[in-house]
C-alpha cells in the first residue's frame, strides 16, 4: 500500500453553517478536542508513525498520511465551531467547566498489532460519535460534512484491517 492511498478522492463539502449556535459549537468541541476527538487521532497516529518508521516503513507511511487527514478534519471542525460562534480552543466544555486536551489521551502502545486493534476501536468510536452529532445537529450543511468525514474514518478502518491481516498471516 503506497503513501497516498489513505486519501479518498471525494471532495469535502464546504465547512459552513446555517446560523450561529453555541450549543452545536459545544457538541462539536468533543469531536475536535475530546478524548476520542481529532486532536487525539492526529497525535496518536503521529506517535505510531514515529515509533514504527524503522521496522515497519510502509505502515509508518500510512500512519503519517492518516494523521494528516485527521488534521484536515480538525481544521474543518474548527471552522464549523468558529462559524457557530464558539472558540476553536483545544478543550471541551461540560456544565460551564473547561476540560483541556491532554497528551495523556495518547496511548503508549508500541506493538503494531496491538495499536492497530486499538486504532480500529478508536475509529469505530469516532464514527459512533459523529453519527450521534448528525442526529443532534439539525443543520444540513454540518450534517453533510460530518457524513463525509465518516467516510474517511471508515476508510482508515479498512487500511488498519489490511495491515492487521498481514501481521496475522506472517505470525
Ligand atoms: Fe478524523
Amino acid at each position: 500500500m503506497g503513501h497516498n492511498d489513505c486519501v479518498l478522492n471525494i471532495p469535502y463539502p464546504p465547512a459552513d453553517v446555517k446560523e450561529k449556535n453555541l450549543y452545536y459549537a459545544r457538541l462539536l468541541l468533543n469531536n475536535y478536542a475530546g478524548q476520542n476527538g481529532e486532536m487525539t487521532a492526529i497525535t496518536q497516529y503521529l506517535y505510531q508513525h514515529l515509533i514504527s518508521e524503522e521496522c515497519y516503513g510502509e505502515l509508518s507511511d500510512s500512519l503519517e498520511c492518516i494523521s494528516i487527514v485527521e488534521m484536515r478534519h480538525l481544521e474543518m471542525l474548527g471552522e464549523l465551531i468558529t462559524k457557530l460562534g464558539g472558540a476553536p480552543l483545544f478543550r471541551t466544555q461540560n456544565r460551564g467547566r473547561n476540560i483541556y486536551w491532554s497528551g495523556k489521551f495518547v496511548a503508549e502502545i508500541q506493538n503494531p498489532r496491538k495499536f492497530l486493534i486499538k486504532n480500529i476501536e478508536a475509529e469505530n468510536v469516532a464514527i459512533r460519535d459523529y453519527k450521534m452529532r448528525i442526529c443532534q445537529i439539525s443543520d444540513p450543511m454540518i450534517q453533510n460534512l460530518l457524513e463525509r468525514i465518516i467516510r474517511d474514518e471508515e476508510h482508515h478502518i479498512t487500511i488498519f484491517k489490511r495491515y492487521l491481516a498481514e501481521f496475522e498471516k506472517s505470525e
